[in-house]
């Protein structure tokens, strides 16, 4: 019998009740329900609306049922409307009509705003504290690879010398910045809204600063409102792992291709590749296409949220149910793809000579050719036609800047003289980019320090 039963004539049909329940994708909430209801129960017992034993009564009741759910005594109902439900209903089987006076001064308008924020919260620590080891985990192999020169590249065409440190360390400031958004979507989210009753609040002397201290809100709602109908912060917590998608989806891209026979830059852990069921040669880097591929859902995640809430008028539209699962989702999959990658990351190989090699051809030394020359006086534009014919020079006759002679030099320009070789040379290339943010050694090391540095700042913040 359904709760509203007073209301009605008829039961609900079978299929209308499967397909209005949520319980399947919201009972994941439970401790967060009874959380919020426990803080409820003693305000209402505070501020006199209901008496203190009742409030113990329910407060233990509601204590013995998260204890019965997390030892797998208590079974879910999946024919309940949803987690609400479901944990009231338990409550009154078990404590009778103190159980029926849990609900006073509240809907389960203000109660699901509440319960989604309480859980996101969780999520996004949860999603900060895996960004954050991820990050470490950059440090970790930068560390180790602060003169390993690669080629860094423009249009996928081997550009300038960069060393394999730098390229990792870019990764670090995306994910940097994907904690920041994390962080600010959670703090802008950090507001209580129960209290907002249905829509229009309560004619109960209720106490709302009272429990949003006690469930560790920063504040309360200002407009009953906006307090039911408000899920702006599962756009934004699904924007920001959205991004997150973005770098993950990007950097599996680059490991995508470094795996390959082509690049051979990198070779994946066994634990972590896979292989393939008719080619015994194939050693394939499922993990980063499927973190490639998943990007998609969490998008499209977003885009569900976004639409969903587009054409509602306020307040609660039932349409609202539609958020969970959407942002259950996007928050499922970045969990699930960075604590896939960070043991990939910490376990890869190296393979130092075939970046050296790759950094080696395609004349990426070019401009540090074209600068020798304006060191020596000329102007900048006439440096650059000079190189270009000398690259052109080269293809012709299948040489590289390194091995052309002093005198094919000279022909190019009488300006060119024997310490060209030092100035095109790929360390010289890499070690003379200094500037901050550059690829040199002492530059990324400088990076990686920050990097580190604003982590541990992180750790003292909380
Ligand atoms: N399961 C519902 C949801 O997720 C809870 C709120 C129900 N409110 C209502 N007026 N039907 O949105």
């Amino acid at each position: 019998m359904a709760l509203w039963a007073g209301r009605f004539k008829k039961e609900v049909d079978e299929r209308v009740n499967d397909f209005n329940s949520s319980i399947r994708f919201d009972f994941r909430m439970y401790k967060h329900d009874i959380q919020g209801s426990i803080a409820h129960a003693m305000m209402l017992a505070w501020q006199g609306i209901i008496e203190k034993s009742e409030a113990d009564l329910i407060t233990a009741g509601l204590l013995g049922i998260l204890s019965d759910i997390e030892t797998g005594s208590l079974e879910v109902d999946f024919s309940a409307e949803d987690v609400h439900m479901f944990v009231e209903a338990e409550l009154t089987r078990r404590l009778g009509d103190t159980g029926k006076r849990l609900h006073t001064a509240r809907s389960r308008n203000d109660q699901v705003a509440l319960d989604i924020r309480m859980y996101l919260r969780d999520e996004c620590d949860a999603v900060i504290d895996l960004l954050k080891k991820m990050v470490e985990t950059l440090c970790e192999q930068a560390e180790q690879h602060l003169e390993t020169v690669m080629p860094g590249y423009t249009h996928l065409q081997r550009a300038q010398p960069i060393t394999f440190a730098h390229h990792l360390m870019a990764y670090a400031q995306m994910l940097l910045r994907d904690i920041d958004r994390v962080q600010a979507a959670k703090a802008r989210m950090n507001v209580m809204p129960l209290g907002s009753g249905a829509l229009a609040g309560t004619t109960y002397n209720i106490d709302r600063k009272q429990v949003a201290a006690l469930l560790g809100f920063d504040d309360i709602t200002a407009n009953s409102l906006d307090g039911v109908s408000d899920r702006d912060f599962c756009v934004d917590i699904a924007a920001a792992m959205s991004l997150i998608m973005v770098h993950l989806s990007r950097f599996s891209e680059e490991i995508v291709l470094w795996c390959s026979w082509e690049f051979k830059f990198i070779e994946l852990d066994d634990a972590f590749a896979t292989g393939s069921s008719i080619m015994p040669q194939k050693k394939n880097p499922d993990v980063t296409e499927l973190v490639r591929g998943k990007s998609g859902r969490v998008f499209g995640d977003l885009m569900a949220l976004l639409t969903m809430l587009k054409g509602l008028p306020l307040a609660y539209n039932k349409d609202m149910q539609e958020d969970k699962e959407a942002i259950f989702d996007a928050v499922d999959t970045v969990k699930l793809c960075v604590s896939t990658m960070i043991p990939m990351l910490s376990t890869m190989r190296v393979i130092k000579e075939n970046m050296r090699a790759a950094a080696a051809r395609g004349f990426i030394n070019a401009t540090d050719c074209a600068d020798y020359l304006v060191k020596k006086g000329m102007p900048f534009r006439d440096a650059y036609k000079v190189t270009g014919s000398l690259v052109a020079y080269c293809i012709d006759n299948g040489k590289t800047l390194e091995t052309l002679t002093i005198e094919e030099y000279k022909q190019a320009h009488p300006l060119f003289e024997q310490d060209v070789y030092r100035a095109i040379s790929l360390e010289t290339c890499v070690i003379e980019r200094k500037v901050d943010g550059g690829p040199a050694p002492g530059a990324v090391k400088k990076q990686i320090q920050a990097v580190q540095d604003s982590l541990e700042a992180m750790k003292h913040e909380h």
